[in-house]
């Protein structure tokens, strides 16, 4: 949601504070500040994005070689100058940058209102900053012990960082619920929302748990629980490369995600088929074979293009695995008193690993005894933790707002998932596993080959650009492609846009149909390729103009649709991997063409911290 970063060490902090913003800026980009300490604590904040800051900062004296910044996607109170972190202490002694949700903020804020507390913000974060002050007053604690005491009163979210002039020589760091990482350098320490701007100074992280407290000083550092127990920290190695934080020559960071895919998918089925044998391996979920023998019934819970995926999932474990699968809105999941049992297996997908909607679903069903298990991208982020075991995506970071190369190596993941279950649970026969994954094995090269079409779908994009409306149909596992082709070019162009399977139209969508609609039709050689050409004539009676994606040398759509986008033939089971690419591509064309912020687009935050 939000973004934070702290330095302390010998370093000017402001550089590396501000670089850290703007690595951070996916997660929320609607103000940012820092705070530095030079003997006092000055802070500069502003609405707007971290370029505007720099600007609003610039010819300022920013000394000090401890410093902490944010960047905000405002939940409590509007983007604005005075809403925008760090905030202070009434008696500007204290400073707090702060990621996450306090619920009970309001309680609290009438309580010191109460004792005369004068507030400048519309922040929950604000709130907590004078609980501190305000228990340092009452107690007379050090701050160290007053942070520890303060947190032990609020309820909800945080990953907080939180500076004292009183001990300008130190940061204290907490997190329940919202991630931070900690960098350990040679006299020095960073600590961010996620590795990527601390990657460039040091490899080595702690990631801190739920519940921990970090005191750190330039060349101390001490972990204690919230309860005051000290915690042993491990330190990580990060698998991380500066370059996969830069946009590598493209223009936007989507474009270049677009464009990893070929390895992203790689990457994923590293070291988990063996095509030649027919064999999946998936170590990390290895030790829940006999689970997986007997499970009842799967529930896929995630949010957005996550969501997407396992609506892929479902079809492929079911037509796989032969186990019944139910896909659910993380969202939605929680607030219906859901039937779940110690039978049930549940899969968590999350390309960030942190969404809030997302975590509580899992404890939901942890609570009520299922096994859970994680797809992640983010490697030691929150859900991972909180899961009994899972499988990396290994997609690399995604920066781009909107999914892209997660989404592909999440339907991946699934594929290995449902293959891997087949195969224990005996629904699969050797020959066909081995013919499934030699295709598989081939679909980065197909992958390559669907991004060829990059010019001819900018043409397509190019007449398209200013429609209002579009509509994206698909059947079998090519709808929830729709669903995304349609999320896609919503959340970066603002067209509205509708996913639907292809013979639903007919029970609504059709009303819409007229010569301003254009119509994307994922029609390849499949099980349903006569039906979704009916669908097609359909729309062509209503004057509908159809874009169709199609399977290299298909002649038939083309006779009937106004352009068509081809992609390699494969397995029906892959399709969704193909058929994705140009739909991105599409998408992307139309925002750049439209002029919008492909990369940050508006409203939007990266990983979603808030319920
Ligand atoms: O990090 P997650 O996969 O849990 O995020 C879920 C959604 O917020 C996310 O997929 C969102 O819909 C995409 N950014 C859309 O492109």
């Amino acid at each position: 949601m939000c973004g934070i970063v702290g330095y302390i060490g010998y370093r000017d902090a402001y550089p590396i504070v501000i670089k850290g913003l703007h690595r951070l800026e996916y997660r929320g980009y609607d103000s940012a500040g820092v705070a530095l300490i030079d003997k006092d604590i000055k802070v500069y904040k502003k609405a707007g994005k971290v370029s505007d800051l720099e600007e609003f900062v610039k010819g300022v004296n920013l000394h000090g070689t401890i410093g902490m910044g944010h960047t905000r996607w405002a939940t409590h109170g509007a983007p604005s100058d005075r809403n925008s972190h760090p905030h202070s202490s009434g008696d500007r002694r204290l400073t707090i940058i702060h990621n996450g949700i306090i619920e009970n903020y309001a309680v609290i804020k009438e309580a010191l209102l109460a004792k005369g507390h004068v507030f400048l913000s519309d922040t929950d974060t604000e709130v907590l900053i004078h609980l501190v002050e305000d228990i340092q007053k009452e107690t007379g604690l050090d701050i160290r012990e007053a942070v520890r005491v303060a947190l032990n009163k609020v309820i909800g979210a945080y990953a907080i960082v939180i500076m004292s002039s009183d001990e300008p020589d130190q940061l204290i760091a907490a997190r329940k619920g919202s991630p931070l990482v900690i960098g350990v350098g040679e006299g020095e320490y960073f600590v961010a929302s996620d590795a990527t701007p601390i990657v460039e100074y040091t490899k080595n992280v702690i990631y801190l748990n739920d519940n921990e407290i970090a005191y750190i000083r330039r060349d101390d550092l001490l972990i204690k629980n919230i309860d005051n127990t000290v915690q042993t920290p491990y330190i990580h190695e990060l698998d991380l490369k500066l370059e996969m934080l830069e946009k590598g020559g493209y223009d936007h960071f989507m474009l270049k995600e677009i464009y990893e895919q070929p390895r992203s998918i790689r990457d994923c089925m590293r070291g988990r088929i063996y095509p030649k044998i027919g064999k999946v391996q998936l170590g990390g979920i290895k030790e829940y074979t006999d689970k997986l023998k007997n499970v009842d019934r799967i529930l896929i819970v995630a949010c957005g293009t996550s969501w997407h995926a396992g609506l892929v999932g479902e079809y492929l474990i079911e037509e796989y695995a032969r186990v019944p699968v139910e896909v659910e809105y993380a969202s939605e999941f929680r607030y219906r008193n859901p039937i779940i049992t110690e039978r049930d297996l549940v899969i968590a997908i999350s390309q960030s690993g942190e969404t809030a909607d997302t975590m509580a679903a899992i404890e939901l069903a942890k609570e009520k005894g299922a096994t859970i298990f994680g797809v992640c991208n983010v490697v030691g982020a929150s859900i991972p933790r909180i899961t009994h075991a899972g499988v990396y995506t290994h997609a690399g970071p995604e920066i781009g707002v909107a999914s892209t190369k997660a989404f592909t190596a999440q339907v991946t993941v699934l594929t290995l998932i449902a293959f891997y279950i087949a195969q224990q649970r005996g629904t699969i026969t050797q020959s066909k596993l081995i013919e499934l994954l030699t295709q598989l094995n081939e679909i980065p090269e197909l992958v390559e080959k669907a991004l060829q079409s990059n010019d001819h779908v900018k043409e397509i994009a190019a007449k398209f650009k200013d429609s209002r409306n579009c509509l994206f149909l698909g059947r079998g596992s090519s709808f929830p492609v729709a669903l995304e082709g349609a999320l896609k070019l919503k959340e970066i162009s603002y067209i509205h846009a509708e996913g639907y399977p292809a013979a639903e139209m007919k029970h609504g969508p059709i009303a819409l149909i007229d010569e301003e609609m254009p119509v994307v039709f994922i029609a390849t050689k499949h099980s349903s390729y006569e039906k979704v050409i009916s669908n097609i004539q359909e729309v062509k009676a209503r004057g509908g103009k159809v874009i169709a994606i199609v399977t290299e040398g298909d002649t038939d759509v083309k006779a009937m649709a106004d352009y068509v986008i081809e992609i390699p033939q494969t397995d029906e089971a892959f399709v969704p991997l193909l058929a994705t690419i140009p739909l991105q591509l599409i998408s992307y064309h139309i925002a750049v063409m439209r002029g919008c912020n492909v990369d940050q687009p508006r409203n939007l935050a990266k990983s979603v911290t808030v319920e």
